[in-house]
């Protein structure tokens, strides 16, 4: 069988973990590249070892050659610094910026028709730095911050009430930081509005285990950043795609006047399908609501002008 290609660029904690994903899933061959020499190749190695216990279908190589990346359909970008403890998303601006145009660079050449996913931090930035290195059509190129956010919110909203994360579905938008925007309003148990359930201090509370839901993982981990769930959201979002399902996901998308927002990399709602972005279909939302999603807005503006990013 003929598996789609993705490269995932940056072989550490959560570009292997996202690749081993996508083969153990049997969603694509995969090609890890590092600037490490031997880090993809010896991580490849040790996970095709594992090819005939769990019977997967695709392959994976390691490289440090992106001349081995050419003619992949998607590019996931996971290359650059985690955060340490203490340090916030925005601490990691300077040198993740350098790092991430490079990548692009490099890795746009190999592969001019592919789909970019970045989920190298700064998100909001570093998305929007990427699509002016490449030049692409917004519709190709975005990032993976909503998914995991809205993840992390139902897997509170699960533990506060006791209920299985099946029947959860829940909504988090905004700046893929402390200026995130989870929705309760848009988030639902068993169908039931979040709102309708819980009173407005205890949603307070899960909102904000939400948003410092990230930093919670690096303050216990200390070397590092979180990755089993930043790369599963990757590779959801690789499988919508691929399989050009049309799935609604909360993706990092360039906002041109939707929620009266325009010229910012945020997450909100998008259809996603074989092209890309195919639709960003616009929540209803409280005036309140709006309000926190344009003040969300203004953060990311703020940080992409004092870096003179914005024409
Ligand atoms: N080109 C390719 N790979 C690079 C480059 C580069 N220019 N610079 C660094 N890397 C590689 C490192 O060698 C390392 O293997 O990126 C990898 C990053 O892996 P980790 O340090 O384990 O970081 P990880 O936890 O995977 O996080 C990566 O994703 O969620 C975000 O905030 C996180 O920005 C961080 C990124």
């Amino acid at each position: 069988m003929k598996f789609p290609k993705v490269t995932v660029v940056g072989a550490g904690q959560v570009g292997a973990t996202a690749a081993f994903a996508l083969l153990t899933k049997n969603i694509a061959d995969v090609v890890m590249v590092d600037v490490a020499e031997g880090l993809p190749q010896g991580k490849a190695l040790d996970m095709m070892h594992s090819r005939s216990v769990e019977r997967f279908g695709p392959r994976v190589m390691g490289t440090n050659d992106y001349a081995d990346t050419a003619g992949s359909d998607i590019v996931v970008v996971t290359a650059g610094l985690p955060r340490k403890p203490g340090m916030t998303r925005d601490d990691l601006l300077a040198a993740n910026s350098a790092i991430v145009r490079s990548v692009f660079e490099k890795a746009y050449a190999a592969s001019p028709d592919a789909i970019f996913i970045c989920v190298t931090n700064p998100l909001d930035v570093m998305v929007y730095l990427a699509r002016q290195v490449t030049g692409l059509p917004s519709e190709r190129i975005f990032g993976m911050g909503g998914v995991l956010d809205s993840a992390r919110f139902a897997f509170a909203i699960s533990e506060k009430l006791g209920v299985s994360v099946g029947d959860v579905e829940a909504m988090a938008c905004g700046a893929h930081g402390d200026a995130m925007v989870p929705l309760p309003a848009h988030s639902f148990v068993g169908g039931e509005r979040l709102t309708d359930i819980l009173p407005a201090e205890e949603i307070d509370a899960l909102v904000s285990r939400t948003t410092f839901g990230g930093a919670e993982v690096v303050a216990l981990l200390k070397t590092g950043s979180a990755f089993y769930a930043p790369a599963i959201s990757v590779v959801r979002m690789v499988e919508a795609i691929l399989d050009d399902t049309g799935d609604t996901l909360p993706s990092c998308v360039y906002l041109d006047g939707q929620y009266g927002i325009s010229d910012v990399y945020m997450s909100v709602p998008a259809t996603l399908g074989r092209a890309g972005v195919i639709a960003i279909p616009e929540l209803e939302l409280s005036s309140a609501d709006l309000a926190a999603l344009r003040a969300s807005a203004a953060t990311i503006a703020e940080a992409l002008d004092s870096l003179g990013l914005r024409g």
